[in-house]
């Protein structure tokens, strides 16, 4: 990554957060939030993100991709089974209005009459190919194929099959997925393991010849061997891969696609031999899970894309709006494309989160007093505990703004009446204007920084929510430049 520009900053019009503009190459949003935290950690590394979820409804599997034409590109499993689809827009959020088209349709009879799951769309060496699982009708004979695309657009391209790619085994087999590490592309999928019959399928990988023949022999990087990646089916699948730091990280979903199937993580440094299973490292749990209390289940097979600015990793999921389904999850057409910015702790490696409720995405408020702290929901330490979605017009209506928690979703942070405590209520218990005013709060730009936010008291002028030196969290009067910076935020 080069960075070639000087840091230029930029007040978003939206809400006044402080966005940092950098001039520099294409380059992964990973790489780009690190040479911006490195240029200047006082002020915001990676910008939040703002969409609404659900972003499409009945399309599972999704796969993002922003191409060097400044275009987003949709591709997901659509709930007949029966086409391959894609979509483009200027923006993430937009891709949710966009016109689909239909570019391959399921066949008469042989390869490609049956299922038709998860393809995913690249573009390599000036062609485009979508990796695609296609079936035989009436039989489970499930295999991954290629379609190569000739066209700057992939909607109107010229598409051509390039057949089913040979693996080590004619078995079950999906999920196909691309990257390049080292300067060597790979493939990457599900397929089951005839040494495993009672599995339905681990994670392959291969170089690649050129994009659909794999240098083989394939090795196995995971198997279904933890408990929660065996519930109802014995399944790893959905692989995909995003580098930053000088690792891999590999994410794919795990058990049956009910509200069971939840996403793990591998791990390998970038510098290891990649073919080697045991250069790769499985985190023990779940990285990503059903969550009650936003009431999204089943989450998984995601894909990363970036923000329109290029600054912030996005990642795309499908998961479900109710827990229970009746018959076989499959036949259940509601698994729903959904899109939240993926953080990165200050170890470099991911932390997902929770899927976070329906609507508008949340925010972190970070304190310009100390880099490492955020406003936290009770004192939480996971990272759930320190988002919240900006309610607007807040709980006292007007231009204010309220915080509703992400971890406990109907709950705000407010003070308390009369007093400097903060504290967090359930929204239906703030039933007087009083009690709705304490939970409201005027925005404006940040006292010890116009770039950040600082947040005034609906009911108290001159009194600010501030997150002191000692961790603790008032809303109080601000006197001086330490105070200040106390009370100013940068929205992540
Ligand atoms: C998993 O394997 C079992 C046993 O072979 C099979 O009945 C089932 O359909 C498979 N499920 C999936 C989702 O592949
Ligand atoms: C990375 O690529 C270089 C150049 O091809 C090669 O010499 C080196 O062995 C590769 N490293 C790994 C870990 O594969």
């Amino acid at each position: 990554m080069r960075l070639t520009g000087k840091l230029v900053t930029a007040v978003s019009s939206a809400f006044a957060a402080a966005w940092l503009v950098l001039s520099l190459s294409p380059a992964p949003a990973a790489a780009a939030a690190a040479a911006a935290s490195a240029a200047s950690a006082a002020s915001a590394t990676s910008p939040a993100v703002s969409y609404v979820n659900t972003l499409i409804e009945q399309r599972a599997d999704p796969h993002i991709v922003k191409h060097t034409d400044g275009w987003y590109y949709f591709t997901g499993t659509v709930p007949e089974f029966d086409r391959i689809v894609l979509r483009r827009a200027q923006s993430i959020q937009a891709l949710g209005e966009a016109a689909e088209t239909t570019i391959w349709r399921r066949k008469a009879s042989g390869v490609g009459s049956g299922q038709v799951w998860a393809p995913e769309l690249h573009f390599i060496d000036g062609k485009w190919y979508i990796y695609v699982a296609l079936g035989v009708a009436n039989e489970w004979r499930i295999r991954a194929f290629v379609l190569e695309g000739t066209g700057d657009n992939p909607l109107t391209a010229t598409w051509v099959e390039k057949g089913l790619i040979r693996t080590n085994w004619d078995t079950f087999s999906l999920d196909a997925s691309t990257f390049v590490a080292n300067g060597t592309r790979y493939l990457v999928w599900a397929q089951q393991e005839p040494s495993r019959p009672d599995e339905n399928s681990s994670l392959m990988l291969a170089p690649l010849e050129n994009p659909w023949t794999i240098r083989g022999p394939a090795v196995a990087i995971s198997r279904p061997e933890l408990a929660w990646e065996r519930i109802g089916y014995k399944i790893n699948e959905g692989p995909y891969v995003i580098q930053r730091g000088g690792r891999i990280f590999l994410t794919y979903s795990a058990s049956a696609t009910d509200h069971n199937y939840c996403m793990g993580l591998l791990t390998a440094s970038a510098s290891a031999d990649l073919m080697d299973p045991a250069s790769w490292t499985k985190s023990p749990t779940p990285v990503f899970a059903s969550n009650a209390a936003t009431n999204q289940w089943g989450p998984g097979h995601n894909s990363f894309t970036v923000s329109e600015d290029g600054l912030s990793d996005v990642m795309v999921y499908h998961d479900r709006g109710y827990r229970d389904i009746v018959g076989d999850p499959l036949n259940d057409p509601n698994r729903r494309t959904r899109v939240q910015k993926l953080y990165w702790r200050a170890n470099g490696t991911p932390d997902f989160g929770i899927p976070v409720p329906d609507g508008n995405t949340p925010v972190r408020l970070r304190s310009r007093a100390d880099a490492a702290r955020y406003v936290r929901f009770r004192g939480g330490t996971a990272l759930a505990d320190t988002q919240f979605r900006i309610v607007s017009p807040g709980l006292a209506g007007g231009s204010t703004i309220s915080l509703e928690s992400t971890s406990s979703p109907g709950v705000f942070l407010r003070r308390v009446v009369g007093g400097s405590a903060v504290e967090f209520e359930e929204g239906g218990k703030l039933d007087s204007a009083a009690a709705r005013a304490s939970a409201s709060f005027n925005r404006v730009p940040g006292l010890g920084d116009g770039e950040g936010l600082s947040l005034e008291a609906s009911d108290g002028a001159g009194q600010y929510l501030r997150l002191d030196a000692a961790g603790s969290l008032t809303v109080s009067a601000v006197e001086g430049g330490a105070q200040e910076d106390e009370a100013t935020f940068y929205l992540e």
